[in-house]
């Protein structure tokens, strides 16, 4: 596939992000392989992440989705982060792996860990794609961890900007003309 007009460059292809999705599947199905493992994909940037990290993992588990949202449709985050929706699962039943498209200042991370300990999830790790080389004031520990990037906007494979680009199927840097005006 050509490249998107609005990308400046393509960070990841589709074949590298699935041959990464392999070895993070692997690498779980083998950690949890006597636990209770419970998927929790943080909407809407990391569906399609953890629809190809499901079929990845060749251990029976679960999943079940929560809300975020902090971005609204600008680039940086507010830093308040909005957590919405109901789990379905009762937490301390399960080995919780949270599943995150991009990990940037941590604050999501932070939010759901706070809510997910206070729900006495059984273990709590966190998988994110990808996570942005920057400072962090809330430190972020990432189990598992697809690729690191680097501290600028970045869309596809789920992520957005006001909701666009979601589909691509590589992970690209979008152009600053986009959304600098
Ligand atoms: P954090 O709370 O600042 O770590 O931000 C995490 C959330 O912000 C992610 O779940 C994404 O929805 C969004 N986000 C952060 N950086 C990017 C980016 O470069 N592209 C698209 N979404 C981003
Ligand atoms: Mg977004």
């Amino acid at each position: 596939m050509d490249m998107h007009p609005d990308l400046e460059q393509v960070l990841f292809s589709r074949e590298r992000i699935a041959a990464r999705v392999v070895e993070l599947g692997r690498q779980i199905s083998d950690d949890y392989r006597n636990g209770n493992l419970l998927l929790v994909g943080v909407l809407k940037g990391a569906v399609v992440f953890l629809a190809d990290l499901m079929r990845a993992i060749t251990i029976p588990h679960r999943f079940d989705f929560i809300r975020a949202s902090s971005y609204g449709k600008g680039t940086a985050s507010s830093g308040y982060v909005m957590l919405s929706g109901q789990i379905e699962h009762h937490l301390a039943d399960y080995d919780v792996l949270i599943v995150e498209g991009i990990v940037d200042t941590g604050r999501t991370i932070e939010a759901l860990t706070r809510e997910f300990t206070r729900s006495g999830a059984r273990s709590l790790e966190v998988c994110s794609f990808l996570m942005k080389k920057r400072p962090r004031a809330v430190p972020v520990v990432c189990r598992y961890l697809g690729y690191e990037v680097p501290d600028r906007f970045v869309v596809g494979y789920g992520l957005d900007y006001d909701e666009r680009y979601r589909h691509l199927d590589c992970v690209g840097i979008l152009r600053r003309e986009v959304y600098e005006l």
